[in-house]
């Protein structure tokens, strides 16, 4: 009988040497078990790690500590037969841009040891799949970022792997073409039955899409769970968001909320960077307060009597059910979003 877990890591473990000599512990002993199957999140800020595992756990990069079975095979010493089970779609693009898609597909194919009409077969499949066959014949660079990165998850799936990794494959691509990249992370695990290991350090995303979630901070996975699961881990509590119009809130502001409010457990501000694109157009928003409470809405009216009190200029307010961002704020007293 085939285990039911497909990726199996234990107290896998990355240090870089810095440029001072310095030591950078990118992924410090994280453990995971990825059923067959599922999608399966790595969710983390810019800088956690996740690039450094997936590349551990592809045999891209040696672990300084620790190791990962796929399928039962270790991709430290068996790198091999591991390798044949997993397909890796990197967080950057990489492709021949004056070759067609078709083209690339071909090549990466070859590379895979398929040639003559089984090769051709496999491109015409993927092609399809990545719906891209009235594209095929042009070339890469007159691509969108969107249509580029279908292409890259094509060249991933070229030697048909139980497993596929995605490393942020939304990143820096329009919401349309967003959403075309998840619909095709669903049809793999839905139509051909794939384990997919997914990172992203967007929520809404990984919200979306995932069977189980694991949050990755600072080289280490600090909670790990189905959404559900991981929600109840923080007590149920409510997200609020304030828009702000001021470029800093007093710590001493954020205090009282949380001593005279019952309910609430945490207030933190980050300034609100307007360029950033993420649908925000409200131009005189500074920053956001986010403040986690139980039973959030009946904490709202002290909350903004205080805020008024203060002379804060509240520009909309918003409450949310619990969602992965209030659990990351929670774990980390941080927002995620940072
Ligand atoms: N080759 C490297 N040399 C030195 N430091 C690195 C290297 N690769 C990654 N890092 C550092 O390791 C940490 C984790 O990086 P990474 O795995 O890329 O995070 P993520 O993919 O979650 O954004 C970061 O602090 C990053 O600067
Ligand atoms: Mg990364």
């Amino acid at each position: 009988m085939q285990s039911q877990v497909m990726v199996e890591v234990r107290d896998l473990a990355k240090t870089f040497k810095g440029k001072n000599g310095d030591d950078i512990q990118a992924v410090k002993g994280v453990q995971l078990d990825i059923r067959r199957g599922e999608i399966y999140s790595l969710l983390g800020p810019n800088g956690a790690g996740k690039t450094t595992t997936i590349s551990m756990i592809s045999g891209l990069l040696a672990p300084t500590r620790g190791d990962a079975r796929i399928g039962g095979h270790s991709i430290t010493r068996e790198p091999l037969q591991a390798k044949q089970l997993l397909g890796v779609v990197p967080q950057e693009i990489a492709l021949y841009p004056t070759l067609s898609a078709r083209q690339n597909l071909d090549f990466f194919g070859k590379m895979y040891g398929l040639t003559g009409t089984e090769l051709s077969r496999r491109v015409d499949e993927i092609v399809d799949f990545i719906d891209l066959r009235e594209r095929q014949n042009d070339r890469i660079e007159t691509f969108s970022g969107g249509m580029k990165r279908r292409v890259n998850i094509g060249v991933g799936l070229l030697h048909k792997p139980q497993l596929i990794y995605m490393d942020e494959p939304t990143v820096g691509i329009d919401p349309q073409n967003r959403r075309r990249v998840l619909d095709t992370v669903q049809r793999l695990q839905q139509e051909m039955g794939m384990t997919v290991l997914y990172t992203s350090h967007l929520m809404e995303e990984v919200q979306e899409i995932s069977d189980r979630i694991a949050i990755i901070d600072h080289g280490e996975i600090i909670a790990e769970g189905t959404l559900g699961e991981l929600i109840q881990q923080i007590g149920e509590e409510d997200r609020l968001t304030f828009k702000v119009g001021t470029q800093s809130v007093p710590d001493a502001l954020l205090a009282q909320f949380k001593q005279e409010v019952e309910g609430v457990t945490s207030a933190v501000y980050e300034r609100h960077d307007v360029t950033n694109g993420e649908s925000e157009t409200l131009a005189q928003v500074d920053g956001i307060v986010t403040i986690m409470a139980k039973r959030g809405r009946k904490a709202l009216p002290d909350l903004l009597r205080i805020a008024d009190d203060a002379e804060l200029d509240v520009l909309s307010v918003e409450v949310r059910e619990p969602d992965l961002e209030g659990v990351f704020l929670h774990l980390t007293g941080r927002a995620l979003r940072d």
